[in-house]
């Protein structure tokens, strides 16, 4: 493929030797800089223990894991989809791996040029202007979004009234808690039966308030968590530009329109792209992820420092921005994350992320109508990348909560899917399958779901106390979280 020397190209001439200024490295050893009383007097009492021994043991233990290499993730509102391998070639190349975040930038040119490229490219997809690779994670690039939001209305001198953020009721929790962390009052905008924003209730929202407060920003996500299209989308932008607000987009579900449509052409004036689930990088367990921030032209002075600029043919990283927030991670962000997103971005091509999103809204669909026939749809009607089935009347009928289906499908090979989110949807099951599963692999699921409604009708002991397969039975979960032992 015509990647790869493209990006080893880019990767030889990041390299360098250098790493740390001479200044910085101590001239004695440092055990002589440690005083007598801290010194060990007797070795570390290290198990004695052969290598075969070692190995096996960890050999073993990784083969407890559940991995996307491994099994199904039908995790709703996390897209856990194969990571093809290119990408981590890429990311481990020398030059990529080996880089330091203190080496000068002139020993760094590949990998700028790949960052300055990256940013281009996300904009292209988002139909944004300007962009910011920084952010962490969804969860950071919203804050950086709100940093934004907040330093425009600073400078029109009305922070001071523009304190509240519009979230729907069916945001994912991040969104509501940036708000709160970024210093927002959270104010919660309903949905309609159709699982959409109210809109009524959104211009309601939209209004001055009694206490005095003004919109700050509405925050949306489309498709939305319930994986519904906002088709108001337009008319929400209309609305929220006219209160004098922005409309904040959250990027997370992009695999549901990406190479169809785009935020920035919907009306939206901030976005955050999840790379560690539209572009494909392996996340889970907190990390390590990337949440760029891309924006329209009139939000780019506000944009965090340092970003990549080019003087005399060279990128420099430049501090030079008198509006900017700031900084917002330490170095450059997850840069090796980076490098898989591009990597994906630059194999798949204009028709192949097309076809990502393609895929995903069939893969979604065929699924959901073969899960009908089991449990109802929260929201009726044709959904994008994911559905949310609802097993309430299931439990008044079987006494088997959602949570004990979830245990029994661990039994039968498969990742549970996320249960009891959305919060506004009683004994929710979301699931997101994802465009890089196969027919059989989807059946497998359905049949897998089936069998356990039957289990749930002849012996709902056998579902309510599951699993009976895995390493470990049911573990009291909040207890394990309170409790944390790392050890035995
Ligand atoms: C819709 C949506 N927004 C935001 C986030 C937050 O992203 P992150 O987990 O990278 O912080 C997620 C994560 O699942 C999400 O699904």
């Amino acid at each position: 493929m015509k990647t790869e020397p493209f990006l080893k190209e880019l990767s030889r001439t990041g390299r360098t030797g250098v790493l740390l200024p001479e200044s910085d490295v101590p001239e004695r050893p440092l055990c002589e800089l440690v005083g007598d009383e801290h010194l060990r007097t007797e070795g570390p009492n290290l198990p004695e223990v052969d290598q075969p021994t070692v190995i096996r043991h960890f050999v073993r233990l990784s083969q407890l894991n559940y991995s996307v290499d491994t099994h199904f993730y039908p995790l709703g509102s996390c897209t856990m989809k194969h990571n093809p391998k290119v990408n981590d070639q890429m990311a481990s190349l020398d030059g990529f791996a080996g880089l330091h975040p203190l080496q000068p930038s002139s020993t760094t040119q590949g990998i700028l040029r790949l960052m300055k490229e990256l940013e281009r490219l996300l904009c292209l997809i988002g139909g944004m202007d300007a962009c910011t690779l920084q952010g962490a994670g969804g969860a950071l690039g919203e804050f950086i979004g709100l940093l934004l939001v907040r330093a425009w209305h600073r400078q029109r001198r009305e922070e001071a009234s523009r304190r509240r953020i519009l979230v729907p009721d069916s945001a994912h929790g991040t969104n509501p808690a940036s708000a709160a962390r970024c210093g927002f009052r959270v104010h919660n905008v309903p949905s309609g039966p159709d699982g959409c924003i109210d809109v009524d209730r959104l211009k309601e929202a939209l209004e001055l308030q009694p206490d005095g407060t003004l919109p700050a920003a509405v925050m949306v996500t489309n498709p939305n968590t319930l994986g519904k299209f906002e088709r108001d989308i337009e008319k929400v932008a209309d609305l929220t530009h006219q209160a004098g607000a922005l409309l904040y987009y959250d990027g997370a579900n992009l695999n549901a329109i990406m190479g169809k449509a785009r935020p920035g052409d919907m009306g939206c004036d901030i976005m955050h792209f999840n790379l560690h689930k539209t572009f494909s990088t392996p996340h889970g367990g907190g990390g390590p992820g990337a949440g760029p921030v891309a924006v329209k032209d009139f939000l780019e002075p506000f944009l965090p420092v340092p970003t990549i600029e080019e003087r005399d043919g060279q990128l420099v990283l430049s501090y030079e921005k008198p509006l900017s927030v700031g900084r917002v991670h330490s170095f450059y962000g997850n840069v090796l994350v980076l490098v898989r997103a591009y990597t994906y971005i630059l194999s798949m091509g204009r028709t192949g992320l097309r076809k990502v999103s393609e895929d995903a809204v069939l893969n979604a669909n065929y699924l959901m109508s073969r899960l009908l026939r089991l449990f109802p749809v929260a929201f009726p009607g044709l959904c994008k990348h994911e559905f949310v089935l609802s097993l309430r009347e299931f439990k008044k009928t079987t006494g088997v909560r959602t949570w004990d289906v979830a245990k029994r499908l661990l039994d039968y090979g498969f990742y549970a899917p996320t249960v009891y989110f959305p919060i506004t949807v009683e004994e929710a099951m979301m699931v997101e399958p994802t465009e890089t599963e196969t027919k059989e692999t989807l059946d497998a699921f359905a049949d897998a779901l089936a069998q356990i409604v039957q289990e749930s009708l002849s012996n709902p002991d056998l579902v309510r106390t599951a699993p009976h397969t895995t390493p470990v039975a049911r573990l009291d979960e909040a207890k394990a979280a309170r409790e944390l032992k790392v050890h035995w």
